[in-house]
């Protein structure tokens, strides 16, 4: 949700700008800019639309260079997406620039104090009204910026990370953040500043990740200053050294990063079971479960906090648990979580679930927790990420950076953790057997040959979307493990094609859907369950005689369901917990080839960005 990227050192901060911007345009796309110290003056150039726009407006210039600079890639908050809500924003007399991502939750109050003061706005957002209050109070105090921004930010209320130049103090940046994410790399007689590290991931593996709350002064004539925002006690952050591959975040030949990335699943699995699943010792060994396993044990209840795709995982884990390891599942949405005073002390778990690790309303749900006494697992996928930090123990993913809007190898890899944790779980509470619990661990070692076989089903699923792509609503039923996927396949044909579609339970259908079918609404059938092939087959068979077309997922040798399904895609047979893993592939699949097709923008699609950081 927004990203930012600053330069300050020797080199020339445009193009580093302007390439870390790209690398963050996952996290917003509706506007860019970038202001730069050319030494003399700081010259700004910002539009409406992508970063290739502003690079073409840039290269129209005969100069647009310093060493010295900040910049934005913008997901809309306040105001519609157009040149003058673009960041940078400049204050009134055009010395301070700021770059925020985030919201100023009282910038209307602060605005109407500014306007009374004799300030005036050209914008409609909340990050003009900050930059002028850092102004007002820089004049009205007689300090200098990094003072300014301190006591500014102590005025405002809500989230934000920023990152702020002064014509007056050309040789510094100050950065701060809470809620939202900033990182400095550290390089040698330079800083470079990200959302996260991969917009300096070429020049520096060296990177400091600002704690909520702190800020920075950064500067080229003395060492930087670190320190927290609410008083004036220093802080003293540790440098890490980054392990991000730079190959990962390229598309190594695939027309788009959400292609690349379902297609990295097979391997994403194994490295999420790397060092995990140890079947010689017929052991999961998961140091987030075995330190706290005494805790895990005693609780009665988990419950589980995501949105979105991570939700969705959280839906499946509720099955998984609750069948192997007999253990009382919720799972709410964050942001529902948060508000609702839910009945959470000391005696439970609750799980979070991001990919990101920055999801606004799943951080809030855990510091609630948290204030409650909960114990706080987190299964994040950004390693470092705030979510993985304000968590008392967890599991990384390790899926690898996922660029792609829509999420898929992320999703696999959150059941993947889940699955482990359940089984893991079940063993020692008792409720499998030895051998119940062998039979799980080597079926999960199979997984990944039975999804590289999915995958190997990609042309002919790229024929089925060409026969739906025009359906203007589409209908995807799922039963038992396959409900969340088909809420899953929902959301992804949804986000991506712009298709309207809905998931349901299958035997919801009668319950209201049903009234929906007619020879233009395709419905997309989950049919691998045994326990419920025949309750599916009848649903098929509902479908069928009201005309409507059917797209059938189901096991290899299908002989029934196949008969009538007007298209099926084969997916190789494996226990039900684990069915996730081989009925949502073909579902990425479909919606990807539907939205490549009608022209649509698949790893950027409108309105959306990858990391919700605001409310
Ligand atoms: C859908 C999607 C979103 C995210 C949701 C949560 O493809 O990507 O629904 O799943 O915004 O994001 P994380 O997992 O980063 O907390």
């Amino acid at each position: 949700m927004c990203g930012i990227v600053g330069y300050l050192g020797s080199k020339n901060a445009y193009p580093i700008i302007l390439e870390g911007l790209k690398r963050l345009e996952y996290r917003g796309y509706d506007s860019a800019g970038i202001c730069l110290y050319n030494g003399n003056k700081l010259i700004s150039n910002k539009s409406k639309g992508k970063i290739s726009k502003l690079e073409k407006r840039i290269s129209k210039l005969k100069t647009f260079h310093g060493n010295i600079g900040i910049g934005h890639t913008r997901w809309a908050t306040h105001g519609e997406p157009n040149d003058k809500n673009s960041h940078p924003h400049s204050s009134n007399s055009n010395d301070i620039h700021i770059v925020h991502n985030g919201i100023i939750e009282n910038y209307s109050a602060v605005k109407e104090e500014l306007i009374n003061k004799g300030f005036h706005f050209h914008s409609e957002t909340d990050t003009e009204v900050l930059v002028n209050l850092i102004e007002y109070i820089q004049i009205k105090e007689n300090v200098k910026l990094g003072e300014a921004v301190q006591l500014a930010l102590n005025q405002v209320i809500g989230a934000y990370s920023i990152a702020a130049i002064d014509i007056k103090k050309p040789d510094e940046i100050v950065v701060a953040r809470l809620g939202s994410p900033l990182c400095i790399g550290v390089g040698k007689d330079e800083y470079f500043i990200g959302s996260d590290a991969t917009p300096f991931l070429d020049y520096t593996k060296k990177a400091i990740y600002l704690k909520d709350g702190e800020m920075a002064i950064i500067r080229n004539h003395k060492p930087t200053q670190y320190r927290k925002i609410a008083d004036d006690s220093f802080t003293n952050p540790t440098v890490e050294k980054l392990e991000i591959d730079l190959a990962k975040i390229q598309k190594k030949g695939f027309d788009h990063f959400m292609l690349k990335e379902i297609f990295e699943q097979p391997s994403a699995v194994i490295d999420t079971l790397r060092g995990r699943l140890r079947l010689k010792k017929g052991i999961i060994k998961m140091s987030g479960i075995d330190d706290f396993i005494d805790k895990f044990l005693s609780t009665n209840k988990i419950t589980i906090v995501a949105c979105g795709t991570s939700w969705h995982a959280g839906l499946i884990a509720e099955y998984m648990f609750e069948k192997i390891a007999k253990i009382s599942v919720e799972v709410e949405y964050a942001s529902e979580f948060r508000y609702r005073n839910p009945v959470i002390d000391k005696s439970d778990i609750v799980i979070a679930i991001s990919q990101s690790g920055e999801t606004a309303d799943t951080l809030a749900a855990i510091k609630l927790a948290k204030k409650q006494g909960a114990f706080v697992y987190g299964i994040c996928n950004v390693v470092g990420s705030t979510i993985s930090r304000e968590a008392d123990a967890g599991s990384y993913t390790h899926a690898g950076p996922e660029i792609g809007v829509a999420s898929t190898k992320a999703f696999i890899t959150q059941i993947t953790i889940l699955f482990l944790i359940a089984v893991k779980l079940g063993k020692s509470r008792g409720v499998l057997s030895s051998k119940q619990f062998r039979e799980y661990i080597y079926e999960l070692n199979s997984i990944k040959k039975k999804i590289t076989k999915v995958l190997s089903s990609n042309d002919k699923i790229k024929k089925i979307a060409a026969k739906i792509k025009n359906a203007t609503n589409c209908l995807y039923l799922g039963r038992g493990y396959n409900f969340p996927v088909a809420l899953e396949g929902a959301l992804k044909l949804k986000e991506i094609s712009y298709i309207h579609a809905e998931g349901y339970p299958a035997a919801e259908m009668k319950h209201g859907p049903i009234a929906l079918i007619d020879k233009n609404m395709p419905s997309i059938i989950i049919a691998t369950n045994k326990l419920y092939y025949d309750k599916i087959l009848s649903n098929v068979q509902e479908i069928k005689s009201r005309k409507g077309k059917i797209i059938a997922v189901v096991f290899e040798g299908d002989k029934e369901i196949s008969k009538i399904a007007d298209y099926t895609i084969e997916v190789p047979e494996t226990i039900p917990a684990l069915t996730p893993f081989v009925t949502t592939i073909p579902l990425q699949l479909l919606s990807y080839h539907i939205a490549v097709k009608l022209g649509r923008n698949v790893d950027q699609p409108r309105n959306l960005a990858k990391s919700v950081t605001v409310e």
